[in-house]
């Protein structure tokens, strides 16, 4: 049997202590399907002395991720630290200049710094491989790079974070609030005790970033990602968006435009019908437009211990056969900088929930508002309901009503100007609710 493949471990975690056991459990399987073993040799964490569950005293202990990234008994650094920072970049960075290969999950590693580790990588003719770091089991990244590489991808989005979709399907099926969903989220460790970087989007907007340039062969680039996160979806935009044939879900979307590249993660509204709208709890999905190719969409477990370590466990067994591929599925120096299509450009549908002030004369404002900025209008609904908040009894004028617009399809800065000028006109209390619907 040819040598094993000797495995660095950097970061014992939900992730690592995952990998650790999958490849003790694999270990037959993965002789018989790469023709070699892949044994982890070495291992490097914050605390030596931490109970883990798994036996520490098999492996050889390193007090410093950069030193097991550059020890001769390796042949693969796995990272799995996390961070954009040190000591996750300097190890992966190690490795790679010292000609091993390295398969990393960290997703904030890969959207600030994957191109210049995507050169270094090239450079000394080894594999810098990330299936992990987008949408955990889902292997979207090698459809991508490989499985579609005859198309030309048109548009990529999904549900990427699991907090999200978990609190947005509670919300929905349980008529309840954001807040308490998302402590019990906290309670079910579904989402950190700091959860801002998932519920405002930025976690899914450094995965798509990542997705982008995979399908779009530009520069990773998180800055230009447009962000709007989940805290105002209401129970009543729930069940208002399920009445009209539609369900909303936090999506990250990259689309090509003639404009350039819009890239952005919003609430958005899906066809109830649509492959992305079944998709509930804390599971994530993917869906693919190419030319030519009816829609792919790709459904499983974006987060946990076993799922990501599926994911890395199919990185090395890649590294154990000797398929190698560019990062980014072509040269990163050919990885052009990304066109960033203004979001005031943007075009789609709008569903519009406004208070509106119940006295003569609002509806016909509110109409001329709209259609000042070319805007038409597919349905519009008035909502006596008093189980929404801040809705109105009916019959008590003076009281504000909420309505619900569907728009045709209208730009982005038509529905601003509209907007803004029916808040000038003050037949409307407090801000309009927005939410883009997505066509699928
Ligand atoms: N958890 C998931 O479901 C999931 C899914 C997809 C991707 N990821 C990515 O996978 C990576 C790891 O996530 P995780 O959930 O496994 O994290 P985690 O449970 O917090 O584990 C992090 C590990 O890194 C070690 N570590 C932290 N700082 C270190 C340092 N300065 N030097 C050496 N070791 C250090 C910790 O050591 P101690 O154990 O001693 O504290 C711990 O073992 C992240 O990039 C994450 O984004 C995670």
């Amino acid at each position: 049997m040819a040598e094993p493949l000797r495995v660095g471990l950097a970061g014992l975690g939900t992730v690592g202590s995952a990998v650790v056991h999958l490849l003790d459990e694999g270990r037959d399987k993965l002789i018989a399907r790469c023709g070699r073993p892949i044994e982890v040799v070495a291992l490097t964490a914050r605390s030596r002395g931490k109970k883990r569950d798994f036996d520490v005293k098999r492996f050889r202990w390193f007090g410093d991720p950069v030193a097991l990234a550059r020890d001769s008994a390796i042949d693969v650094l796995v990272e799995v630290i996390g961070g954009a920072g040190d000591p996750a970049k300097r190890a992966v960075e190690t490795a790679l200049a010292a000609g091993k290969p390295v398969v990393t999950a960290n997703k904030a590693l890969l959207a600030r710094h994957g191109q210049k580790l995507a050169r270094l990588a090239e450079r000394n003719g080894v594999a810098l491989n990330f299936e992990a770091s987008v949408a955990g089991g889902i292997p979207i990244v090698k459809t991508l790079r490989e499985g579609l590489n005859g198309a030309s991808f048109t548009r990529v989005y999904g549900i990427l974070n699991g907090t999200c979709n978990y609190i947005l399907t509670r919300m929905e099926q349980d008529r309840l609030a954001f807040a308490d969903c998302l402590r019990e989220a906290q309670r079910l460790g579904y989402a950190e005790a700091d959860p801002t970087f998932d519920i405002e989007g930025h976690d899914t907007a450094q995965k798509l970033s990542i997705l982008a340039s995979l399908a779009f062969g530009t520069k990773i680039d998180p800055d230009a990602v447009y962000v709007e996160g989940i805290a105002s979806i209401t129970p009543a935009d729930l069940a208002a968006a399920n009445e009209l044939g539609y369900r909303i879900k936090l999506l990250g979307v990259a689309v090509k435009t003639p404009q350039g590249i819009e890239q952005r993660v919003h609430p958005t509204m899906v066809r109830k019908d649509s492959a992305i709208a079944q998709v509930m709890g804390v599971t994530n999905a993917v869906t693919i437009d190419a030319e030519g190719l009816a829609p792919i969409t790709l459904v499983g477990p974006g987060a946990g211990g076993t799922a990501t370590a599926s994911a890395i466990v199919a990185d090395l067994a890649d590294i154990a056969r000797g398929v190698h591929t560019p990062p980014f599925g072509r040269p990163a120096a050919s990885m052009t900088a990304i066109r960033k299509a203004p979001m005031q450009h943007h075009e789609g549908g709008y569903y519009i929930r406004l208070l509106a002030r119940d006295r003569p004369g609002t509806a016909a404002t509110i109409a001329r508002r709209l259609a000042q900025q070319k805007i038409s209008l597919e349905s519009i609904v008035q909502r006596h309901d008093a189980g929404s908040p801040g809705a109105a009894q009916p019959g008590r004028s003076g009281e504000p009503v909420p309505v619900i617009l569907i728009t045709y399809a209208t730009s982005e800065d038509a529905v601003h100007k509209a907007l803004a000028a029916v808040r000038r006109d003050r037949v409307v209390s407090g801000r309009p609710q927005v939410i883009r619907i997505e066509k699928n």
